[in-house]
């Protein structure tokens, strides 16, 4: 392996592998000051150092020496009182009760595996190394060590920070980031991702003004309103074209993405937990570890950008065991049935499952003792008596029986208060004293910092999951966090509970899939409101949202895709009218909206199974004979426009290629539009499957494909028609010519 990290005599550091380099150095003072942070470098240790040494009026002098502050240095791991004056990544009280920290430079080493961190899931390591810098605090004697990790094969630039108390008094952190970012004067934009239940992964772009720009969580998860991801881009980025900065967090609570802009125009990118609400208390001894921030370079616009999250998700982040493994394909009850649901139901809808073939049935929400809508029975994970006499187990059996496999729903962190463990235990709920707990979808939050509601709920789906049928988990978690208070902790570690409630859930989750680890697990919190990656290390799969009309399915798919590979994604066919929006469309526009993610399915009762069947039986068919393909392909935006979307698909082998385009509202006398397709060999021809005809790589890259012709319906027979109507999809399949 190549040596990636190399230090000068004079302290200068650099990682550089044939995607980036990053370079940075101890300056004599010994302030981490950051140089370089984009394309390769031939001669890394050389970089210029960007940063000059100037008189500036008004400008306080670090240590009072001369010509050199902090307000204008771009550094590795800024703290606040100094003479930077910009928010800072580390910040809190020291021993003395003041909140003036100073960190210098120590030390370093370089170690090849990739250290993991504690209670926290980390990037897989493997042809890596890993520059670990050691700070110190001397008045304070507060150790802060920064971990950068480098891979061979990766544009990922993986970073941490670790906080150690080595002083015989307490200190408190407030800002403890995983990694500092600072950049030097450009014309940036931001694209970041908002949304909310049902409408996820909106991307807005926006000039970096100045000030500071936060995305952030105080929810309790990462939520929909903003999904951990900020990219800083070269003004005027295109999909193909621009130098593109983006990052995400290996953490599912509250986080934040900072950005901003100083007098001087350098730009600092903050990542990891949000500061807003949060308090550690560091005893004597003890270490803190942020979680990890990851940072993407890219040069070649968005596309490449994704390109290098997707390859980095799913062989460092999604549980390895589902590398490329196709994904079944099912039937959901939700959308079917609700909490209707009852053993008969579940055994005809498995019949009808049966019929159209899928592969697996899962038997969503309302299957526990008393669930017959969601006011009550969160926390009592037994099936109903009633409806479920012979248990689940036996209902598991049953449908596996049928040559299917069997799925089932959990909401494990919430409990009603109609329901048995809230009587037991109203303790273990997040609350606070003499105030009256918010509710959110009737329910209340249970409180995972807790170590005795982890064994509970462990011991709770470890029951249903030791009878060896159960396939596949679907998680969910349905309301954000109020009154956030554990009734276990003393006054002064209040503030820390809802980053110990993520530590408790990444144990629950790291015990329940260490026991179980062929069960295919699915992230949903109301669908994407805690989409990210710490979740994504446990769960193969997420839920990207409860929004399953296409049109509204496309928005989410499109922004998904920026850091997401679709491997990680699941949709299904849900009714018409849809039952979020009220859209009517196609059986066929529903299932290409979701026909490029790994696991797709259907949520559809037993009549419009029926009034579909064929349909529905060859779009599965065709799910099935792709799955294989749907892992660990190449995705790309080609088009995205008002009214039209186009996305390319190209296998793992590349010898197959999928175009869908997608024509929302149909109008009369469009212009003749085509696409053009990516990353083909343009020496090799490709076969479209419909029709036999060939067509070169080259040509399909530089002149495109000309597409569909949109509403007028079918008249002549030399040309391709759009399905009549508004949302209309179609997909093409080519197949490259190997001879
Ligand atoms: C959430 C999920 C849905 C469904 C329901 C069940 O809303 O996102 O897919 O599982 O809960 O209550």
């Amino acid at each position: 392996m190549s040596k990636m990290i190399t230090v000068s005599e004079n302290n200068v550091f650099s990682l550089t592998n044939s995607k980036f380099s990053y370079v940075f150095m101890a300056s004599p003072e010994g302030v981490m000051q950051h140089i370089h942070y984009g394309g390769p470098l031939r001669e890394p240790l050389k970089a210029s150092v960007h940063h000059l040494r100037t008189q500036r009026e008004t400008a306080s002098t670090y240590q009072g020496g001369q010509y050199f502050s902090l307000s204008d240095t771009p550094q590795e791991y800024p703290s606040f009182g100094t003479s930077d004056y910009r928010f800072p990544a580390l910040h809190g009280r020291n021993s003395d009760g003041n909140t003036v920290y100073s960190l210098e430079y120590f030390g370093y080493e370089i170690v090849k595996k990739k250290p993991r961190l504690k209670k926290m899931p980390t990037a897989r390591g493997g042809k890596s190394e890993t520059l670990i810098i050691t700070l110190k605090d001397p008045l304070h004697k507060l150790t802060v060590e920064l971990y950068y990790t480098i891979y061979e094969d990766y544009g990922v630039l993986v970073r941490a920070a670790k906080m150690k108390n080595e002083g015989d008094k307490e200190l408190q952190l407030q800002h403890a980031f995983s990694s500092a970012l600072d950049l030097p004067p450009q014309d940036y934009e931001i694209i970041h991702m908002h949304g909310t239940w049902s409408r996820e992964f909106n991307v807005e772009r926006i000039d970096v003004p100045k000030g500071r720009f936060v995305v952030d969580s105080a929810r309790g998860t990462s939520s929909a309103a903003h999904n951990p991801f900020l990219a800083l881009v070269q003004k005027g980025t295109t999909e193909d074209y621009g130098r593109v900065y983006a990052t995400t967090l290996i953490y599912s609570g509250n986080f934040a993405l900072s950005v901003e802009k100083g007098e001087f125009e350098d730009v600092r990118l903050l990542a990891g937990i949000n500061p807003f609400n949060f308090h550690w208390r560091l005893k004597p001894g003890k270490t803190f570890c942020t979680p990890e921030a990851l940072h993407v370079y890219a040069d070649k616009g968005l596309r490449s950008m994704s390109h290098q999250w997707h390859d980095f998700v799913r062989d460092k982040i999604s549980p390895k065991q589902f590398r490329h493994v196709p994904r079944p394909t099912y039937l959901n009850t939700w959308e079917a049935a609700y909490f209707d649901v009852d053993e008969d139901k579940v055994l005809h809808l498995a019949d009808k499952a049966k019929d159209i073939g899928v592969d697996m049935l899962v038997l969503d929400d309302g299957w526990f003792e008393g669930r017959r809508d969601d006011t009550s029975s969160l926390g009592d994970w037994i099936a109903d008596g009633a409806r479920f006499p012979s248990g689940i187990p036996a209902l598991a059996a049953k449908v596996k029986a049928k040559g299917l496999k069997f799925g089932i729903w959990f909401e494990p962190e919430m409990v009603n208060p109609k329901s048995q463990l809230f009587e037991n235990h109203p303790d273990w709920i997040l609350h606070v004293p003499g105030r009256k707990p918010s509710l959110g979808r009737n329910q209340l939050t249970l409180d995972l910092s807790r170590p005795e509601v982890i064994d509970y709920l462990f011991g709770q789906i470890d029951d249903i999951l030791s009878c060896g049928d159960i396939d596949y988990v679907k998680w969910d978690m349905n309301r954000n966090m109020t009154e956030v208070g554990s009734a276990a902790l003393p006054k002064n570690r209040q503030r820390e509970v809802s980053h110990r409630y993520i530590l408790g859930l990444y144990d629950l989750l790291r015990r329940l899939t260490a026991k179980y680890p062929t069960v295919l697990f699915e992230n949903c919190a109301s669908g994407g409101n805690r989409f990210d990656l710490g979740m994504l290390s446990y769960m193969a799969q997420g839920w990207t949202s409860d929004m399953c009309d296409p049109i509204g399915r496309l928005e989410i798919i499109n922004g998904c895709s920026y850091l997401y590979p679709l491997d990680v994604t699941a949709a299904y066919i849900g009714p018409s009218p849809n039952h979020q929006n009220g859209r009517i469309s196609s059986i066929e526009t529903r299932f290409m909206a979701g026909v490029f993610c790994a696991a797709r399915g259907v949520s559809l009762n037993e009549s419009d199974i029926d009034t579909h069947k064929e349909e529905l039986q060859s779009l599965m068919k065709f799910a099935k004979a792709s799955a294989a393909n749907m892992v660990g392909g190449r995705f790309d935006r080609l088009i995205k426009n008002k009214n039209e979307v186009c996305w390319q698909y190209t296998t793992r082998d590349e010898r197959t290629v999928y175009l869908a385009y997608f024509h929302k509202l149909s109008a009369p006398n469009l212009p003749f539009r085509r696409a053009r397709l990516c990353g083909l060999d343009q020496d090799r021809d490709y076969m479209l499957v419909e029709d036999g005809s060939y067509y070169g790589g080259d040509a399909l890259m530089q002149s495109g494909m000309p597409l569909p012709y949109v509403s007028t319906g079918h008249v002549r027979e030399s040309v391709r028609y759009m399905p009549k109507g508004d949302f209309s999809a179609y997909l093409f399949e080519f197949r490259r010519h190997e001879g």
